[in-house]
Formats: structure tokens, sequence, C-alpha cells
């Protein structure tokens, strides 16, 4: 049988190049999506199209009963998740100067960004460990991937709220995985850098110049795809040794240059 990944918020963007690309790897994907069923049905014809089974959970992350009841979905359909992904998330609606920021947006973004992939990953990790066989090489254990970002170390002062949930996101990484490596359980953060995606649409022009003016070594925006393979580079197991690790998606963004 496939194994079972759990994509948050998989209708568009980079959960979607992540689960296209594990379907083209041969998963079974459950696609979770918050509010648009049309692109949500459209990634799943997409991933069913390259070879995966799917199914399509609607569930607000930053919800507990909906969180419960996606992962209650995925294991009335498949029996077992192999991989947990935790890419679902927001920036702030309204960037604003911390000075000016409000607590409803810090509480809204912390809520979906942190709050929810925390208890998910919870959640998920209890059933992981309580599905775990005997003798399973670890390359082929169950794992968790957080989706972060390079604003967990860069300042962004009109979006702070984002930045602090995306470097709450690295220590939740570190933390479950030093909490499930005795379980065999290895935990990872992708990290990507700037990605073309609705995300980042608004914001366009000013990245395509600073892009262009060699803001990444590689001058290009990363794309969905990108962070799709080092996912499924991650989840396919070929790094039993590494856990807690960060693996950068970012055309060398973080690289210190002079
Ligand atoms: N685009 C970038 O440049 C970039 C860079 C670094 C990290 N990231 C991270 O990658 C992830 C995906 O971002 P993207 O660029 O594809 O953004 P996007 O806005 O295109 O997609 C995010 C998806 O998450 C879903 N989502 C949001 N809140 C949700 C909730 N409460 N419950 C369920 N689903 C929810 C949205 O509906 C959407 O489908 C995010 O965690 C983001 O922070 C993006």
């Amino acid at each position: 049988m496939a194994k079972v990944a759990l994509v948050t918020g998989a209708g568009r963007g980079i959960g979607r190049g992540i689960a296209l690309a594990l379907a083209e790897a041969g998963w079974a994907v459950v696609i979770n999506y918050r509010g648009n069923a049309a692109t949500a049905n459209e990634t799943a014809e997409l991933a069913r199209e390259a070879g995966g089974e799917a199914l399509v959970v609607q569930a607000d992350i930053g919800a507990a009963a909906d969180r419960a009841r996606l992962v209650e979905a995925a294991l009335e359909r498949f029996g077992r998740i192999d991989l947990l992904v935790n890419n679902a998330g927001m920036g702030p609606r309204t960037r604003l100067d911390i000075l000016e920021t409000t607590e409803a947006s810090y509480d809204e973004v912390m809520n979906v960004n942190l709050k929810g992939p925390f208890f998910l990953s919870q959640l998920v990790a209890r059933t992981m460990l309580e599905r775990l066989e005997p003798g399973v090489d670890r390359a082929d254990a169950p794992k968790i991937i957080n989706i972060g970002s390079i604003s967990a170390y860069t300042s962004s002062p009109t979006r702070g709220e984002y930045c602090i949930s995306k470097a709450g996101v690295t220590m939740m990484t570190l933390l479950f995985a030093d909490r499930l490596a005795e379980s065999g359980i290895n935990v990872y953060e992708v990290r990507p850098g700037i990605v073309e995606t609705d995300m980042t649409s608004g914001v366009k022009g000013k990245y395509d110049k600073l892009i262009g003016d060699g803001l990444t070594p590689i001058r290009r925006w990363g794309q969905p795809e990108d962070v799709g393979r080092a996912v499924v580079a991650v989840a396919e197991g070929r790094f039993p040794f590494s856990t807690g690790e960060v693996l950068n998606v970012d055309g060398g963004f973080h690289m210190h240059r002079l």
C-alpha cells in the first residue's frame, strides 16, 4: 500500500506543489484546505493524474475540533499517516509596523502558523506512535515536516507577527524532533525563501527588483515545485541520521555575503 501524507493548506501554492510532488512519487495524499473547495479539488485531480490517491478534507488548522476531524478523516480513509506536512500558513491581513500591529492580527497569525501546527503535530504524533511497527527502519518510519520561512531569522518590522510565528516553528521542529527521536520518528523544517505564490503576489514588483539586483545568489523566484522536491527528498527517508534539521530552499538567501 502507498504511504500516506497529510498536507495542510494544499489547495494552492506551496502546499499544492508539495502534494503533487508526493503524488508523483507514489504517495497517497490528504489534501487539506480551509476555504476554497474548488482549488483543493483541482489539486486532488492533478494528484490523481500524477498517479497518487487523494482525499480532500476541509478543516481550519487554527480550530481544535477541525484538526481532530481532519486526522479522523485521514485515518478512516487510509488507516494511517506516514507523513505530516505542516504547510498551511498566512501573513497578516494588513502589513502594519510593529508599533501599530493589532492584537487581533497577532493572535490570528500565531494561531494559524504556530499554535495550530503545534497541536496538529501533537495529535498526529500520537497516532504515529500508536501505529509504530516494530523493526521498521528509520528511513521508512513516519516523519513530520514543518514548512518554515526565512522570516524565522529575517526581520520584517511590517509583519512582525509572521516572523515570530516562523521563529516559533523552528523551535517546534526541535521540540518534536527531540521528543520523537527515541521512537524513530524524524522531524524536519523545510525553509523556503521567496516563492511565487498568492502569498507573495502583492509584493511581486518589489521582489522582482530585489531578486534581479542579486538578493539571492540564485537569481530567480522559488517555485512551489522547488519546495515539493525538497519535501519528497526528506520524506523518502534519505536522511535517517538527521533530525531537527533545517533544509533551506531559498536560492542561497541565507548565506552571509560580502
Ligand atoms: N510564498 C513564500 O514566499 C513563502 C516563503 C516562505 C515560507 N512560506 C510558507 O509556505 C507556506 C505556504 O505558503 P504559500 O506561499 O503557498 O501561501 P498561499 O497563501 O498561497 O497558500 C497558503 C495555503 O494555506 C491555506 N491556509 C491558510 N490558513 C489556513 C488554515 N487556518 N487552515 C487550513 N488552511 C489554511 C490557505 O487557504 C492556502 O491554501 C506557508 O506556511 C508560508 O508561510 C511561503
